[in-house]
């Protein structure tokens, strides 16, 4: 395993430092600093705020429980369940909204522990640092996005728990990976982050009939989103490089454990919508513990995550087996990795 340091150079390949002149090197630190700017800039020219951007008050976003356009559809694992189908239409509505609603509110906790983690990077950087305003950039994103999130619980009228006790102090941890091994804090970052996106292109791709606050929320928070998952992209291509063995492997062990958790948490109902609907235990099998399709979408929302580590060696043969054991990893025969 090879520790020596590497650089991105300003065609985006990564170098070892050692084939870099001094010049190379500085072409490359200005190129860092140059898509750092542009991201920046493109924060102050193309943000949105939770309350003058969404007009939560007009009558077309009202969100009725019994709405039709909650429900879910065939593509999804459990509105594909005969279970499901049977359910009068008041409580297949109910369903989808809840659902929704729950992954509002374990967006916004997980956007809590990244703000807090991002701020614990930013304390000990120092002045002329290029990633300081960008990371106070994504923070403020970030409480707007928090701030459209908890509105749409409040009118959903249901009292949504999201994290478990254990994951809500487990997630103290992670808050301080953004100090002490921010290489696997931005790991965490898009473990979160790239399968709420997959999740709300994919939706706003498909449906032409979504309700129009939930398609204002998601537009918004896409299009902010794009701008964190490229710098956390960026971070991870110049920074995993050059981590040592230790850390190297750490992160090799760590990343497929937390990724699984966070998918997880994503796409399936939290145990208070299983307990709300008696949902019983052999659906909840059918549509996702023994559904190939679910299977399938869950390594599908982890796809860039995944790719992008097996392109920084974070994946090794001796770690695979995590991968698979969490259905991070494409089934033989399902396509390309
Ligand atoms: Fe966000
Ligand atoms: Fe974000």
């Amino acid at each position: 395993m090879s520790t020596a340091e590497s650089t991105m150079v300003p065609s985006g390949r990564l170098v070892l430092d050692d084939e870099l002149d001094t010049s190379s090197r500085e072409a490359a630190d200005a190129a860092y600093r140059k898509l750092l700017q542009r991201l920046s800039h493109q924060s102050v020219v193309k943000h949105f705020d939770a309350y003058a951007d969404v007009d939560w008050d007009a009558p077309e976003m009202r969100i009725d429980p019994d709405d039709p356009r909650w429900e879910l559809d065939g593509d999804d694992p459990l509105g594909a369940t005969a279970w499901y189908r049977a359910q009068p239409q008041p409580v297949r509505a109910a369903i989808g909204l809840h659902l929704f609603a729950t992954f509002m509110k374990i967006g916004l906790q997980f956007e809590s522990v990244l703000k807090r983690g991002l701020l614990e990077y930013a304390f000990r950087l120092p002045n002329g640092a290029p990633e300081f305003r960008y990371v106070y950039h994504e923070v403020i994103e970030e409480a707007q996005h928090s701030l459209m999130f908890q509105e749409f619980v409040n009118r959903s009228s249901f009292d949504v728990k999201g994290l478990a006790t254990w994951q809500k102090v487990a997630s103290r941890m992670v808050v301080r990976l953004g100090r002490t091994f921010p290489e696997l804090f931005f790991l965490f970052v898009l473990g979160g982050e790239d399968p709420i996106d997959h999740v709300q292109r994919q939706m706003l791709k498909k449906c032409y009939d979504v309700h129009p606050l939930l398609r204002r929320v998601s537009q918004i928070h896409v299009t902010e989103e794009a701008r964190h998952l490229s710098f956390a992209r960026l971070y991870l291509r110049r920074n995993v490089p050059r981590l040592g063995r230790v850390k190297k492997t750490m992160l090799r062990i760590r990343t497929p454990l937390i990724l699984g958790q966070m998918s997880q948490m994503m796409m399936r109902p939290s145990p208070q919508i299983v307990r709300r609907f008696g949902i019983p235990a052999d659906v909840l099998r059918e549509a996702y513990d023994a559904n190939p399709k679910h299977r399938a979408q869950t390594t599908e929302a982890v796809a860039k995550v995944r790719r992008l580590c097996q392109e920084l060696d974070v994946v090794t043969p001796g770690t695979l087996k995590l991968w698979q054991a969490f259905h991070l990893w494409p089934q033989e025969g399902a396509g390309a990795v």
